[in-house]
């Protein structure tokens, strides 16, 4: 039986991209990454992909009439390389609904706080850890979640948290953060390609 194939959206590093390819490496997933799309030519994610003889692809937005179109473009990249599961790894596009329709309930992003808290519009990267720090807030983590035509609005799949410490800053808890996020992104690919019910662990 073929193993399960996974395609993973990229837009910079690629830090959660090594994680997975680790996490399969070991035997934590079983499953294979087929494909590594970015809309970044220069995303190191893709390098990273290279480097162990993953196929890669790259499309130019300014190539495109619409989103809707450049979406249709990936979606037939996908279909080519039979992807059964898409992961959002630091990918910097909305998907439009085209795309979550065509892959509904296929699709997971890993998102740097306690969701529904500091998500939505405008909420990636730094700025995600400054609203934790400007709220005070006591704990911050990562979310896993299934994708749908909100942002960072779909059923979550898994939750990691750690306390703010009182010298933490933005940049102090984006480190610390991410890796939250290398372990959940693995755990919740693992249950995805598992077929496993999901239960909300706050741990
Ligand atoms: C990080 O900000 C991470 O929190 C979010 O995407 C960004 C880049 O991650 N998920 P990566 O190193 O490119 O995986």
């Amino acid at each position: 039986m073929s193993k399960i194939r996974i395609a993973v959206l990229v837009s910079g590093s690629g830090s959660n991209l090594q994680a997975i390819l680790d996490g399969i490496e070991n035997g934590r997933i079983d499953a294979e990454v087929a494909l590594v799309f970015s809309n970044r030519k220069d995303a190191f994610a893709l390098k990273r992909a290279n480097s162990k003889n993953i196929k890669t692809f790259y499309l130019n937005i300014k190539n495109f009439k619409s989103d809707e179109d450049y979406d249709k473009a990936i979606i037939q990249k996908l279909k080519e390389y039979s992807i059964d599961y898409v992961i959002l790894a630091g990918y910097l596009r909305i998907l439009t609904p085209l795309f979550i329709k065509t892959y509904r309930n296929k699709i997971i992003n890993i998102h740097p706080s306690l969701l529904p808290k500091h998500g939505g519009k405008g909420y990636y990267g730094i700025r995600v850890h400054e609203s934790v720090i400007n709220s005070k807030d006591e704990y911050t983590g990562a979310t896993v979640h299934f994708v749908d035509e909100g942002t960072d609005t779909g059923n979550i799949i898994l939750q990691k948290k750690i306390k703010v410490d009182k010298d933490d800053n933005a940049e102090t808890l984006q480190k610390k953060v991410l890796e939250i996020e290398h372990k959940i992104i693995v755990e919740a690919i693992d249950k995805l390609v598992r077929g496993e019910e999901f239960e909300k662990s706050f741990d």
